[in-house]
C-alpha cells in the first residue's frame, strides 16, 4: 500500500516537474527579440496597465497610450514603442491558456503550412512575453501575446478572396478544427491572400501545460474536451 502511494506520488511529482521544465522551455523558445522586450518592459513595467487589462478598460488604456482594437473580455491593442505588433491580453478564460494556445497554434498552423506547401494563406508569428513584476508560472495573467502585424485591408470595404486562398484557408479551417471561423479572425491581404489572425478557438487546443506536454493521453484528453467544445460552440450558433 505504502509502495503504492510512494509510486503514485513520485510520479505526480515527475509529471509536475517535467510540466514546469517543458513550460519553461516552451516560454524561451518564445520570446521575444531581445530589444522589444526591452521596448516592451518600459510600457509594462506600470502597473495601471495591468490593472486596466485585467478589467479590459479600454478607456484607461487609451490613456496610457496605446491603441484599443477590443477590450471585451480579451484586450486587443497596440502600441506605438512597439511597432509591428499586435498586442493580446485573455481575460475570457481567466486563469486558463488562451494566450498559451494562440502562440502554440500560429506556430503549428506555420509548420502545416510550410510542409504543405501553401502560398495564399499566412499566420502571423506569435510571441509570448512575461509582464514584469507578475509571477512566471505559465497562466494567462502573466502573459501576453504580441503578434506580427498583418498587413489586412480594413474591415468595411469590399475584399476579394483568391480561389487558392479559400481552398487553402479550408484545408487549415478543417486540419485544425477552427471553431471561430467568422469574417474577424481573417484578414484579406492583397492579392486576394488569408491571413489567419485568430489562432485561439481550435479544437485542438486543449489547456496549457497538457498541451505543450503533447503526449497520447493528453491528445486523448484534448480530443475529448475538444469535442465538447465545438458541439457547445456550434449548438449556440
Ligand atoms: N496579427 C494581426 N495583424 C493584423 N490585425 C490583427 C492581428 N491580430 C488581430 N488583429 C485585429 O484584431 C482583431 C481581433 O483580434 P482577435 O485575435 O480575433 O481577437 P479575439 O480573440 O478577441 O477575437 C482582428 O479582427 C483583427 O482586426
Ligand atoms: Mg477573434
Amino acid at each position: 500500500m505504502y509502495k503504492l502511494l510512494t509510486a503514485t506520488l513520485a510520479m505526480l511529482f515527475c509529471t509536475s516537474l517535467s510540466a514546469s521544465k517543458k513550460g519553461r522551455e516552451f516560454v524561451r523558445a518564445h520570446r521575444p527579440p531581445t530589444h522589444i522586450v526591452t521596448l516592451a518592459n518600459h510600457i509594462f513595467a506600470d502597473k495601471q496597465v495591468y490593472r486596466a487589462m485585467r478589467r479590459s478598460d479600454g478607456a484607461a488604456l487609451q490613456e496610457l497610450g496605446f491603441t484599443v482594437i477590443t477590450a471585451k473580455d480579451n484586450v486587443i491593442m497596440e502600441h506605438k514603442q512597439l511597432p509591428g505588433f499586435i498586442i493580446k491580453f485573455g481575460n475570457r478564460f481567466a486563469g486558463l491558456y488562451s494566450t498559451i494556445a494562440r502562440v502554440r497554434m500560429a506556430e503549428k498552423i506555420d509548420r502545416y503550412i510550410q510542409r504543405k506547401n501553401l502560398t495564399a494563406v499566412h499566420v502571423p508569428k506569435k510571441y509570448l512575453y512575461h509582464i514584469p513584476h507578475r509571477r512566471h508560472k505559465l497562466k494567462d495573467q502573466n502573459y501576453l501575446v504580441f503578434s506580427q502585424k498583418m498587413p489586412i485591408q480594413p474591415r468595411g470595404e469590399p475584399r476579394i478572396i483568391s480561389k487558392q486562398a479559400i481552398e487553402e484557408t479550408c484545408r487549415v479551417i478543417n486540419r485544425f478544427a477552427i471553431v471561430d471561423a467568422s469574417p474577424g479572425n481573417f484578414g484579406i491581404m492583397d492579392e486576394g491572400n488569408v491571413a489567419i489572425v485568430d489562432t485561439e478557438s481550435t479544437i485542438r487546443t486543449g489547456g496549457g501545460l497538457w498541451y505543450i506536454l503533447d503526449n497520447p493521453l493528453t491528445r486523448f484528453v484534448q480530443s475529448v474536451v475538444g469535442t465538447y467544445k465545438f458541439r457547445t460552440s456550434v449548438s449556440k450558433s
